[in-house]
């Protein structure tokens, strides 16, 4: 910076000035130093040490004037020396502010440039997901058995030995404890109850009739576990849908009667339904529920020639397990055996899902490929 400070420094006197008509080449001077100094500023810090050289209270050019001319001048000269820092003040107050205004939108053109958006660019693509084959599948089946008067409830996946085996009639030793080897969580020392997950989704009849008095018609829709080495058919965790319907009046046809209602709208028309005795310690009489082969209609024989190789033959494939609910059940619930009767059922939804989607390995429904879930929209 040119050296402004020299004249600003002196006193009038030092500096040789005895008439007003001298003054003014001193401001005119200062003037153009300071025009210079401005030319030179482009941004911030440039225009903070400008603008601090020439207003600082202390010691700014401004400041100097006055301490070093103006007060201890004479009263004859006092009055050029007033008006002459009067218009140089106001020249270099505007010019600086003018000059922070330019900066400051500069700042902010650039910045508009440095982000501006472009639109020409192609967006992010968000693809759409889709429900998971074992949701829709849910769905079908809650929808099925809304149309004719149940309603959904869900119930916990950690379940204590009580619901999940004990008030569903099956004793500790019950040898069916077998096939339902499962997961036990471990628990503290000390814990009320040992906690297993779920194997079934059965515990829920129990919770639901707890709740609620009859009638009772609930289908619960879940995941369970169980401690199976998967293969094509089998997986530690599978999802189940249970069905209980108790009323003071439902009878062995009212049951037949729902499951045959919901395997021909779950498969289409064309199917046709059988069961055939079996045991789960809940259900008296039990069965186990068959549908004629959608593969080969029924017929045991493959579409080329030969044996059908899903039913093997048989021309049957076996669904699911039900029975009319055990009185020893409703025991547990209380609820008057004599006076109450009831239906139950629990389908393997992987299963039903498998079947209806042509499916051969259950693993699929887990690993989440997306180029078997995209078959599925
Ligand atoms: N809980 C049984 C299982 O997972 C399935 C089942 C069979 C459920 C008969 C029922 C039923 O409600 O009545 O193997």
């Amino acid at each position: 910076m040119p050296n402004i400070d020299n004249p600003t420094g002196k006193t009038l006197a030092q500096l040789g000035v005895t008439r007003p008509d001298q003054v003014s080449p001193f401001f005119a001077d200062l003037r153009v130093t300071f025009d210079a100094n401005l030319a030179l500023v482009h941004e911030e810090t440039e225009w903070k040490m400008l603008r601090d050289r020439w207003l600082a209270r202390k010691s700014g050019v401004l400041t100097l004037i006055t301490d070093n001319w103006l007060k201890p001048a004479s009263p004859d000269l006092k009055r050029a020396v007033g008006a002459g820092l009067n218009e140089l003040r106001s020249h270099v107050e505007s010019q600086i502010e003018s000059r922070r205004a330019a900066i400051e939108t500069g700042a902010d053109q650039s910045a508009l440039t440095r982000d501006r958006i472009d639109l020409s660019l192609p967006g992010v693509t968000r693809p759409i997901g889709s429900h998971h084959l074992i949701r829709q599948v849910f769905q079908e089946i809650e929808d099925i058995f809304f149309s004719i008067g149940f309603s959904v409830v869900e119930g916990p996946e950690i379940e204590t030995p009580y619901y999940n085996f004990e008030a569903l009639n099956i004793p500790e030793f019950h040898p069916v404890r077998d096939d339902m080897d499962t997961f036990y969580l471990d628990l503290p020392k000390g814990a009320p109850s040992p906690l297993l997950l779920r194997t079934h989704t059965s515990p829920m009849q129990i919770r639901t009739m707890e709740k609620q008095k009859p009638p009772v018609r609930v289908i619960v829709p879940g995941k369970v576990y169980r401690r199976d080495n998967p293969d094509a058919t089998h997986s530690f965790i599978f999802h189940q849908v249970e069905g209980l319907a108790v009323d003071t009046d439902i009878t062995f046809c009212d049951f037949t009667g729902t499951i045959e209602y919901f395997v021909k709208q779950f498969f289409g028309p064309g199917v046709k339904t059988r069961f055939r005795p079996s045991y789960f310690p809940f259900t008296e009489p039990s069965v186990e529920f068959d549908v004629t082969c959608i593969f080969c209609g029924g017929t045991g024989t493959a579409a080329g020639g030969g044996v059908c190789s899903k039913c093997k033959g048989a021309g049957w494939i076996e669904l699911f397990g039900a029975g009319m609910v055990d009185p020893a059940v409703y025991g547990f619930v209380n609820y008057d055996a004599k006076k109450v009767s009831g239906f139950a059922f629990g389908m393997g939804i992987d299963r039903l899902a498998m079947l209806k989607y042509q499916i051969d390995d259950i693993q699929v429904f887990f690993q989440n490929d997306v180029r078997f879930l995209k078959q599925f929209p």
